[in-house]
């Protein structure tokens, strides 16, 4: 799903170089360029250099599930997106909703839920909302393999580590109201070309923003704070880094005031057979 350009590739390069430490970022992280950075070659994932044999087999499966899940898992995924179009490059890109690292990060207290839940738990909880979808079985051969892989980008960190600050979109939102007008004639000039003016995207190549292909209400996507601190640091994806919080807190306001899927609280996870709602 990515637009291949050469600042991209520029800072892929750059990032092959800091290979050596997975975990910590290049010296540009803080940078706009360094956020839209990764690629099949990134420093924490590089296809040809996995673990030899079933192990290394698996995580791969794992990355390419992460990258395409309604290929391998049609049935449990109705948003025309992939975990890719939120998590870049299969969660590998500083600040693009990363997920270096968050293997070393569960078991962990679920405000949701209110309970303590494990990573299969979280997976199905991006499937639910994200994806618009149900959770895949836990014991499933792809379920096991997206923790083979997170595990894999999470090597290094050690276990209990937090979330790497420079890893994060977290950004402080304006605490006066959004100006959704001036939201709309910014994305306008600035994400329609490639979300197109309906927010609906193109299909396989930009990931929709609202509508019915689109994650459902209850996604982290659809709070205002984060899709800000997303969009701050990862769009417009040609030129990311080049908006103001303010701008990105507009834009985002303006997307969200749209219509979009709203989550059936009645679907059942698979395994556990658990209500959806616990989630
Ligand atoms: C619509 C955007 C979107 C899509 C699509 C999406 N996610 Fe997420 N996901 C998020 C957001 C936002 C968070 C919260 C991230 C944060 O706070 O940094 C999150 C969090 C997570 C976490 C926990 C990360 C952490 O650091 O604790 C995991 C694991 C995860 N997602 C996996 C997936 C998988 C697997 C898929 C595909 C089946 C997926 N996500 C699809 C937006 C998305
Ligand atoms: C050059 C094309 C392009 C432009 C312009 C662009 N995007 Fe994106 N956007 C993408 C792609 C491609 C992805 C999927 C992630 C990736 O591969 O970088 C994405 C992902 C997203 C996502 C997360 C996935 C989803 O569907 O919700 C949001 C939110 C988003 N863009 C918002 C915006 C906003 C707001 C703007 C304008 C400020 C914008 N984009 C401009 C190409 C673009």
């Amino acid at each position: 799903m990515h637009v291949k350009s050469p600042l991209r590739i520029a800072v892929a390069l750059t990032m092959l170089a800091f290979g050596a430490s997975a975990c910590s970022s290049p010296p540009s992280a803080n940078t706009g360029a360094a956020t839209t950075s990764a690629s099949a070659t990134s420093a924490l994932y590089d296809a040809s250099a996995l673990p030899a044999g079933p192990l290394g087999q698996e995580i791969r499966l794992g990355h390419d599930v992460i990258d395409n899940p309604a290929k391998y898992l049609k049935g449990d995924v109705t948003a025309n997106m992939t975990c890719s179009s939120c998590h870049i490059a299969a969660g590998t890109v500083p600040r693009g909703a990363s997920l270096a690292g968050v293997y070393a990060r569960f078991p962990q207290y679920n405000k949701r839920s209110k309970r303590v839940i494990a990573l299969q738990d979280r997976l199905a909880e991006c499937f639910l909302y994200s994806m618009n979808g149900r959770a895949p079985a836990y014991t499933s051969k792809e379920m096991i393999a997206m923790v083979a892989y997170l595990a894999y980008i999470s090597r290094d960190v050690p276990v209990g580590a937090p979330k790497a600050k420079a890893d994060s979109f977290a950004v402080t939102v304006p605490s006066t109201a959004p100006d959704v007008a001036k939201g709309g004639q910014l994305y306008t000039q600035k994400c329609a070309t490639c979300h197109q003016a309906n927010g609906a995207g193109v299909s396989g190549t930009f990931p929709p923003l609202w509508g019915a292909t689109s994650f459902n209400n209850g996604a982290g996507m659809a709070k205002l704070a984060n899709m800000t601190g997303f969009v701050k640091y990862n769009m417009p994806q040609n030129a990311p880094g080049t908006l103001s919080v303010q701008e990105a807190y507009d834009i985002s306001a303006f997307v969200l005031s749209h219509p979009r899927p709203k989550f059936k609280g009645s679907a059942l996870m698979s395994s556990p057979p658990l209500p959806a709602k616990f989630f």
